[in-house]
């Protein structure tokens, strides 16, 4: 491999640390001028593996650097930080690791810190027992999280936060949607088993497959031709749990991608109408994209969910979804840049746009129809305590219980924990208008 990989990874990584940015929307740019596929891999494995153990790296790079690195030289710090990575996490030769990191300070136009950058690595590797030992001792390293998110979640969760930290450092796995409309999960994993891709169907859902090894979406069978999509198995609760029936008026309320418009389209094809709408129009495009892979057709509408009377024609829906904007704390092992981009106080003012898309879409849903909420966030004032207060506002709405094997009970609603039975932490809570 050429030292092109641990740069680039290292350029990723200060937009996203210095500069705010998302992986997402930093790294498809970043890699898209590599050539050769397995440097684009490297580039993602890098980025993805640093900022996953970002604050137990971040530890342990403050022990083996004598002073500060000055804040115009945030790229030789990131490119410590991939070269700790590798050799903390990754099973690559450290020679090799070593080697190519070092190199990387020349692509990085930063020749003078290859001579650092190589004794704070070789520091590293006769250290490392050590070294381990003193940042296992702290929370904030030992976990890999910030205080605040360790902090919130012991508070929410007693019994469990420690569980949920771990799971937010595992890889997640691949999980795909199949296209029941097409071809049913057994057909379609018997496809895979053609050829030679190990699959098992994932527990709770009637559509859901997890491929042991994860794969580009074109060399997926049948994706090109919408066979299958790829969606987490939490997010493929939310279809079941709206009990579709023929007639129907759905209205997906923010629903950007599109993967559970898709999900509830395949779900049942006899729905009067499916609505999504999303305030993104760039996102929004996006359902557009994945509809029409599937052949599956809904009205889309760009707009606030906040201010449906500029968009609304005035009949209600039996059925709404309201997939809110929220923290993400519970896709922190698929989005491992949450735990340095979300901030404490962002929670309160997700709260407030929450509770304020909830209170505008209830006109919108018809007497006993119902609006299923839902995050995917673990923290219990976005969703419990979210609920809680709307039940106790709008005397016309009432929850319905979810009788359910997965998740967890809650005062209101169910929590899906991240990485129970291999699914994304999620919130799911089931309102019914009195009629
Ligand atoms: C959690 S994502 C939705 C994921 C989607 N339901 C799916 O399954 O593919 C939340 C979406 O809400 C959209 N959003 C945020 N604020 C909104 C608002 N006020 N009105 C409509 N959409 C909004 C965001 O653009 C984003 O696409």
């Amino acid at each position: 491999m050429t030292p092109d990989a641990r740069a680039c990874a290292a350029r990723v990584l200060v937009r996203v640390i210095t500069e705010g940015r998302s992986l997402s929307e930093v790294l498809p740019a970043a890699i898209q001028v590599l050539a050769d596929p397995r440097q684009r891999a490297l580039v993602q494995e890098l980025s993805y593996g640093t900022l996953r153990w970002y604050y137990r790296l971040d530890a342990l790079l403050q022990r083996l650097l004598k002073k500060p690195l000055k804040q115009r030289d945030a790229d030789v710090r990131c490119v410590l930080l991939v070269g700790l990575y590798q050799l903390d996490q990754l099973s690559m030769p450290q020679r090799v690791a070593i080697n190519e990191t070092v190199q990387a300070t020349r692509t990085l136009n930063k020749q003078w810190a290859s001579g650092l950058v190589n004794a704070v690595l070789r520091n590293y590797q006769r250290q490392a027992a050590d070294l381990d030992d003193e940042v296992l001792a702290e929370n904030i390293a030992g976990y890999a999280h910030p205080a605040w998110l360790i902090e919130r979640l012991q508070a929410d969760w007693p019994h469990d936060w420690e569980r949920m930290l771990m799971a937010n450092n595992a890889r997640p796995p691949f999980s795909l949607r199949v296209n029941r409309q097409r071809v049913t999960r057994a057909e379609y994993m018997e496809t895979l088993a053609e050829q030679s891709l190990e699959a098992v169907s994932l527990e709770h859902t009637v559509a859901g497959v997890r491929l042991e090894k994860p794969l580009p979406v074109e060399l997926l069978p049948g994706f090109t031709t919408g066979y299958v999509s790829v969606q987490d198995g939490a997010a493929q609760l939310a279809a079941g749990l709206l009990d579709l029936h023929p007639g129907q008026r759905v209205l997906d309320a923010c629903a950007a991608p599109g993967g559970k418009t898709a999900h509830i389209l395949e779900s049942e094809p006899g729905l009067a109408m499916v609505t999504a709408v999303d305030v993104d129009p760039r996102r929004l495009t996006r359902i557009g994209e994945n509809l029409s892979r599937l052949s599956l057709h809904a009205d889309l509408v760009e707009g606030d969910a906040g201010e449906p009377a500029a968009w609304w024609d005035g009949r209600c829906y039996e059925r709404i979804l309201l997939d809110a904007p929220c923290s993400a704390t519970g896709v922190i092992r698929r989005h491992p840049d949450i735990k340095l981009l979300r901030k404490p106080g962002d929670i309160a003012s997700l709260v407030s746009t929450q509770a304020r898309l909830l209170q505008a879409m209830w006109p919108l849903l018809s007497p006993g129809g119902m609006l299923l909420y839902c995050t995917c966030s673990v923290l219990a004032d976005e969703n419990s305590g979210q609920i809680a207060s709307f039940l106790k506002t709008y005397r016309d709405a009432a929850e319905l219980p979810i009788a359910a094997a997965w998740g967890r009970e809650c005062r209101h609603g169910r929590q899906v924990f991240p990485g129970e039975n291999e699914m994304d932490g999620f919130y799911f809570a089931c309102l019914t208008r009195s009629v």
